[in-house]
């Protein structure tokens, strides 16, 4: 399978320069955005949303508006023909013909993967099940370059539910690259997957685990709180067990460098207490508001971006398939299933999900 566009699914398909122009970009905008009011003009974004978002859709497609672009798309997939049944391929298939660039959402995991390989324009992932989200990244690093003017050298803690949170999967790849220091706060049931972990020791950071939030405090300098998400979880006993573990407020903060900040992707269900909204720290409202600025840059890159021939890049072992249920391959059956080998070729890693497999 190839398709003939650049699609952003996983930061790490471009090379760290490609997002620091991004992030440059956006920052930019941020300063000047009336300058950008015409830069995609006669545009169309299509906002494919297949699980529920506030942030990230409508970030987007004011993002388009705002340099001057339309917008598609639905937010609801019950009102579309994914009701009849319709698969993935055949709705990106059909809505990329009508639109410059696709933005999609969907709750299982490799699903904006499988989107790119036949879609007629460029994909952006935004958000695929407890997988990745790039975009969030994107808005995670223009707020840490402008609120801590720099990418590396920092001590992160990450807490909550590390396990199932895209976007602290796809931060943590992004900003291991940068020599940082991560500590994660989770329980034991909710801890950071293992191939996270050593894309950070490859890339020349460093984690520490720890359950609490005490434990951790006192030497950040970002805190990233994530929510517990239900959706995620396979029962609400299993859910309800996890639930309130982590509340950050204000005597927690108490523990915290007074230039620490606080970050969320958001939303937030009760892991930060309303009274941390008034500390200066607090910056998840800032962050979100980030998000626009760093999404314009993002879609006038992509639109910029010269077509090349986009393929798989693993290779498919005889009727090995994906142990994850949650896998977009475990869905759509015309899929390759594709996987990459970590090391030799008994440890595989499917292409779409990352999750592993011993054959
Ligand atoms: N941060 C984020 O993805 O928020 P939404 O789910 O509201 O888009």
């Amino acid at each position: 399978m190839k398709s003939e566009f650049q699609h952003l699914i996983d930061l790490s398909d471009y090379p760290v320069s490609w997002w620091q122009n991004v992030v440059e970009l956006g920052e930019e905008i941020k300063n000047n955005p009336e300058k950008f009011a015409h830069e995609c003009d006669g545009k169309i974004m299509a906002t494919l949303f297949y699980e529920p978002s506030t942030r990230t859709q409508m970030s987007f497609q004011t993002a388009m508006i705002r340099l001057g672009g339309q917008i598609i798309g639905f937010d609801n997939p019950a009102n579309s023909s994914v009701a009849k049944g319709e698969t993935i391929k055949d709705t990106t298939k059909i809505v990329s013909s009508y639109a410059d660039i696709l933005v999609i959402r969907h709750p299982i995991a490799g699903a904006a993967k499988a989107a790119s390989l036949t879609a007629d324009c460029s994909v952006i992932n935004a958000g695929d099940g407890g997988h990745l989200h790039p975009t969030q990244t994107l808005t995670d690093l223009l707020t840490l370059k402008i609120e801590k003017k720099t990418l590396s050298g920092l001590t992160i803690g990450m807490c909550g539910d590390l396990l199932n949170g895209r976007t602290v999967h796809s931060l943590c790849k992004a900003l291991s690259m940068f020599d940082n220091n991560f500590i994660f706060i989770s329980t034991k049931e909710l801890g950071m997957p293992a191939y996270i972990k050593d894309i950070i020791k490859a890339n020349g950071s460093r984690f520490e685990e720890v359950n609490t939030l005490e434990e951790a405090m006192g030497r950040l300098d970002v805190l990233y709180m994530t929510r517990i998400q239900q959706e995620r979880f396979a029962s609400e006993e299993e859910y309800l067990a996890q639930k309130n573990t982590y509340v950050l407020d204000r005597k927690k903060m108490k523990l915290a460098k007074k230039d620490m900040i606080v970050m969320h992707p958001l939303p937030r269900v009760d892991e930060i207490a309303v009274d941390v909204d008034d500390d200066s720290r607090a910056m998840y409202f800032t962050q979100a508001k980030y998000g626009v600025f760093v999404r314009m840059a993002l879609i006038m890159t992509m639109l910029k971006e010269k077509k090349s021939s986009v393929t798989l890049k693993g290779k498919v072992y005889g009727k090995v398939k994906c142990d994850n249920p949650k896998c977009i391959t475990n869905h759509e059956a015309h899929l390759p299933k594709s996987f990459i080998t970590c090391g030799d070729e008994t440890l595989l890693e499917c292409e779409y999900c990352d999750e592993r497999k011993l054959i």
